[in-house]
C-alpha cells in the first residue's frame, strides 16, 4: 500500500471589520505612522470589538466558511486542533467551545500553544493523525484575539499585533502531495524576552498583577528580533537543504508576518525573490496564530496543484520552525 499524506483541502479565514489604523494609534500612543511603517511594515489591523466575543466566535466563521467550500458536512470532522494564546477561557479548550457553536458534533479536539508557531505545530501533528489513518478529516485553526492581551498604553507592543482567524481541512491522500516535511523546535530559556507575566499557575490573576498591568504581552523586542531573524530563516533554510529544493524549486514563501524585515531576512537566506512572498503584514499586522492560515487564504486562487510552499515562523517560547507543503489542488 503507498503511503498516506496528509493535504490541505481547503482554506479560509476571518477577520473582523474593525480598522485600527496607524493614525488612530497615534492618537493612543506616543507613536508615529512613518515609525510603524519602516520599522515593521503595518499600517492597519482589525480589532474583534463586541461584548462577550472571543477567538472561537472569529473561529466560528473561519471554520463555517471552510466546510461549505469544500462541501463537508460538520459531523464528518473527526478531530479539532485549535491553535492559539488567546483561548477564550483557561479551561474547558477554545477547540471544545468552537465545536459546539459550529456543530462539529463527532469531533473531538484541543488547543495547541506553542506561540506564533503554533500553526505549524498544528498542521504537523494533525497531519500525523491522518497519515496515522486514525482520522480522515482534521481542521486545523489558527488564531488569535491579541486585542485581548495587549495593552494599549505600551506603544513597543500595541503597534505590532491584531486579530484574526483561518482554518484549513486536512484529507488522506495516496498522492505525493501535502505535507512533506517539517523542522520544528522549542528552546523554553527564550521565554523570559517575550511572554504574559501573570495569569497563569505560576502568578495567578490578582489585584497586584492587574494594577502592575502584567496580564498584557511582554516583549523585549531586540532581542526577539535578533532570535527570529536567524532561527526562522536557517529553519526554511534547512528544509530546503535536506529536501534538494532550489530557490527555483519554490512557488511561494509563507512567512509568519511579525515584521517585514524579518520576512525579507527569511526570503534573502532561502534565495526567494520578493514576487514569491505571501505578505499581507501590512494590513493585518502580526495575529500570531492567524498569519500562516489567512495568508494561504488570501493567496488560495493563485495556488496550483503541486506548488511547493515553504511556511516558516517563531515566537514566543521561543518556538520556531519550517514546514514544506506540496500544495494539492488548483483553486
Ligand atoms: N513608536 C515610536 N517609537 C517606538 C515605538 C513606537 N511604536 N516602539 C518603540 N519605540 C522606540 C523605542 O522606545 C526606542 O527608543 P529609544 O531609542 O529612545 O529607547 C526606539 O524606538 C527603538 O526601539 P527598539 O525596540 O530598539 O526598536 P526596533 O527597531 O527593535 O523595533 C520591534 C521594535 C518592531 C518590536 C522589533 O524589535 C521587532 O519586530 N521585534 C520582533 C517582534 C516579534 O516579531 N515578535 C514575534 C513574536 S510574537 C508572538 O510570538 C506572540
Amino acid at each position: 500500500m503507498s503511503k498516506i499524506h496528509a493535504a490541505i483541502t481547503g482554506v479560509h479565514g476571518y477577520v473582523p471589520d474593525y480598522v485600527l489604523s496607524n493614525k488612530e494609534l497615534e492618537k493612543m500612543v506616543d507613536t508615529s505612522d512613518e515609525w510603524i511603517l519602516t520599522r515593521t511594515g503595518i499600517s492597519e489591523r482589525r480589532i474583534l470589538k463586541g461584548e462577550g466575543l472571543g477567538v472561537s466566535d472569529m473561529a466560528v466563521h473561519a471554520v463555517k466558511g471552510l466546510l461549505e467550500k469544500t462541501n463537508t458536512r460538520p459531523e464528518d470532522i473527526e478531530l479539532v486542533i485549535f491553535c492559539t494564546v488567546t483561548p477564550d477561557l483557561v479551561f474547558p479548550a477554545s477547540a471544545n467551545i468552537l465545536c459546539d457553536k459550529a456543530g462539529l458534533v463527532n469531533a473531538w479536539g484541543y488547543d495547541l500553544g506553542a506561540a506564533c508557531s503554533g500553526f505549524l505545530f498544528g498542521l504537523t501533528t494533525g497531519s500525523k493523525f491522518i497519515e496515522s489513518g486514525m482520522h480522515k478529516k482534521v481542521i486545523v485553526v489558527g488564531g488569535d484575539k491579541m486585542s485581548a492581551i495587549i495593552d494599549y498604553t505600551d506603544r513597543a507592543t500595541c503597534v505590532i499585533f491584531g486579530d484574526g482567524c483561518g482554518a484549513v481541512l486536512l484529507e488522506p491522500t495516496e498522492e505525493a502531495v501535502g505535507l512533506m516535511d517539517a523542522d520544528l523546535h522549542s528552546d523554553g530559556s527564550g521565554r523570559t524576552f517575550l511572554h504574559q507575566k501573570a495569569g497563569g499557575s505560576v502568578k495567578p490573576a490578582s489585584h497586584e498583577t492587574v494594577d502592575a498591568r502584567e496580564h498584557f504581552v511582554y516583549q523585549e523586542g531586540k532581542q526577539v528580533f535578533r532570535f527570529a531573524v536567524t532561527n526562522m530563516a536557517e529553519s526554511a533554510a534547512t528544509v530546503m537543504e535536506r529536501n534538494h529544493l532550489k530557490p527555483e524549486d519554490v512557488a511561494w514563501l509563507v512567512p509568519h508576518q511579525a515584521n517585514l524585515r524579518i520576512i525579507d531576512a527569511t526570503a534573502d537566506r532561502m534565495g526567494v525573490g520578493r514576487e514569491k512572498i505571501m505578505i499581507n503584514i501590512q494590513k493585518f499586522g502580526n495575529t500570531t496564530n492567524g498569519t500562516l492560515p489567512l495568508c494561504l487564504w488570501e493567496w488560495e486562487k493563485q495556488l496550483k496543484k503541486g506548488d511547493n510552499l515553504i511556511l516558516a515562523a517563531f515566537g514566543g517560547g521561543f518556538t520556531w520552525g519550517a514546514v514544506w507543503l506540496k500544495w494539492a489542488y488548483s483553486a
